[in-house]
């Protein structure tokens, strides 16, 4: 499908409020899958990643029933069956990465293929770590499909060289069912929505600095309300500091600080941004935000932020395009095994539009303020977040922005053109 983008000459005005956390989403199905009983998980991301993990958690013997478009009740006996097909986690990274540890520990086996993108995104950082817990991995050269042999697993001590979420999520869930105290160590602090849901569904977690512990445990269910997802909130942060008379509120952001680097690099480059009404739910910290168009002046991403913020990069370019100096980003190599290589793509496709963008080997760099005149048909290379960047880019070129491939937005954020559409 393609879109064309106008540009946008009045500013976004108005508030809305931002849709359930993928991440989180993925998490409470597979764990409440995990749980002896119903759970009842509140706002459920209605994106396609997200209702991947749901199917294959389906296909595993698990009930999942929808009260309303996002409440979803998941009952389990807490122990999963041999699924009759291989199990398909379509585009998502996430689905195919955290199951991988939940089912090496199985007494069955299973097959997880994906499609495109994901059949080539690197496996072997989960099937490494799990190889040494004893699990029966095999690939086609560390891609999917993964074959998994079920078997008994036990505990290790893994220094991971990725500071990963998913990496990290997949042994402690490996862990979750293996004899012994599992531990992982990593680089940098990535983001800890499983330990703080394991933790709140009554595992025997603990987090120490870089470091998780987690003993074989029995999780029981919950009510879990998600809150809305930063990622999703990122475009409207992004267009509401550089479309011109912009002032927009976005209503029950997630605020876990593992997740908060585009606020502290928004605000570093001077952007105008409020945190209102700050609450906890369901462990996690929410607020809403207040942002408003700004003078913006670039700024040096790496090290330590760099997980805090890794699947804002792409609109932080187009952010960036609009910042006076130089913006330059390190330390991001694992861009490039995203569901594209995203500074690749993220380089070629910013300078169709005008941007001043050079690539690096782990990141780009910059130089702006540049006003983009558009009149460009950009690739989204099957990447939501793309999609979703170069609409925030069509709203600042001077001439209309063609998107080729536009539908992927959905496998995160299916509501938003019609979000964006409120707001102009
Ligand atoms: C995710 C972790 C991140 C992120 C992805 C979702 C998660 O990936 O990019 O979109 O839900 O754990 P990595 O852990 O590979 O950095």
């Amino acid at each position: 499908m393609e879109k064309t983008v106008l540009k946008n000459k009045n500013g976004l005005k108005g508030t809305i409020t931002i849709p359930s956390d993928k991440s989180i989403s993925h998490r409470a199905v597979m764990f409440a899958s995990l749980a002896k009983g119903k759970s009842v998980i509140k706002n459920f991301s209605k994106g396609q990643d997200p209702h991947s993990t749901l199917e294959v958690c389906k296909s595993l013997g698990v009930q999942a029933e929808f009260l309303d478009d996002t409440t979803v009740t998941v009952t389990s006996d807490g122990i999963l069956r041999m699924p009759a097909e291989d199990l398909d986690c379509g585009n998502s990274g996430t689905t195919m990465r955290l199951m991988s540890g939940i089912l090496a520990g199985q007494n069955f086996n299973s097959v997880m293929i994906g499609d495109a993108s994901l059949s080539k995104r690197p496996m072997k950082r989960v099937i490494e770590p799990l190889s040494l817990m004893g699990a029966d991995i095999s690939s086609v050269d560390g891609h999917a499909p993964l074959r998994i042999t079920g078997r008994k697993l036990s505990a290790i001590n893994y220094d991971s060289p990725l500071a990963s979420a998913q990496v990290k999520s997949c042994i402690l869930l490996a862990g979750l069912n293996a004899e012994g105290l599992t531990t992982v160590t990593e680089p940098y602090l990535s983001r800890n929505h499983t330990e703080l849901m394991l933790k709140y569904m009554n595992a025997d977690i603990k987090t120490q600095g870089l470091t998780v512990s987690i003993a074989k445990s029995i999780i029981e269910p919950r009510e879990i309300n998600i809150c809305g997802d930063i990622s999703s909130a990122a475009y409207f942060i992004a267009a509401g500091l550089i479309v011109p008379y912009s002032d927009i509120i976005l209503k029950n952001v997630g605020l876990n600080p593992t997740r908060t680097g585009i606020l502290d690099v928004v605000k570093f480059m001077g952007g105008n941004i409020e945190i209102l009404d700050k609450k906890n739910v369901s462990g996690e910290e929410v607020g809403d935000l207040r942002i408003r168009y700004s003078d913006l002046t670039g700024c040096t991403i790496e090290g330590g932020i760099i997980p805090r913020l890794i699947d804002e990069l792409p609109v932080i370019a187009v952010l960036a395009t609009q910042a006076r100096g130089t913006t330059i980003v390190r330390d991001a190599g694992d861009l490039r095994n995203k569901e594209s290589d995203r500074i690749k793509a993220v380089v070629s496709e910013l300078k169709k539009t005008g941007a001043d963008i050079h690539e690096t080997e782990d990141g780009f760099i910059i130089n702006g303020k540049t006003q983009l005149s558009g009149d460009a048909e950009l690739e989204t290379y099957h990447d939501h977040r793309l999609a979703m960047s170069w609409y925030v880019a069509g709203l600042i070129c001077e001439k209309p922005v063609v998107i080729d491939g536009f539908e992927w937005a959905g496998i995160s954020f299916p509501e938003f053109v019609e979000s964006f559409e409120k707001l102009s």
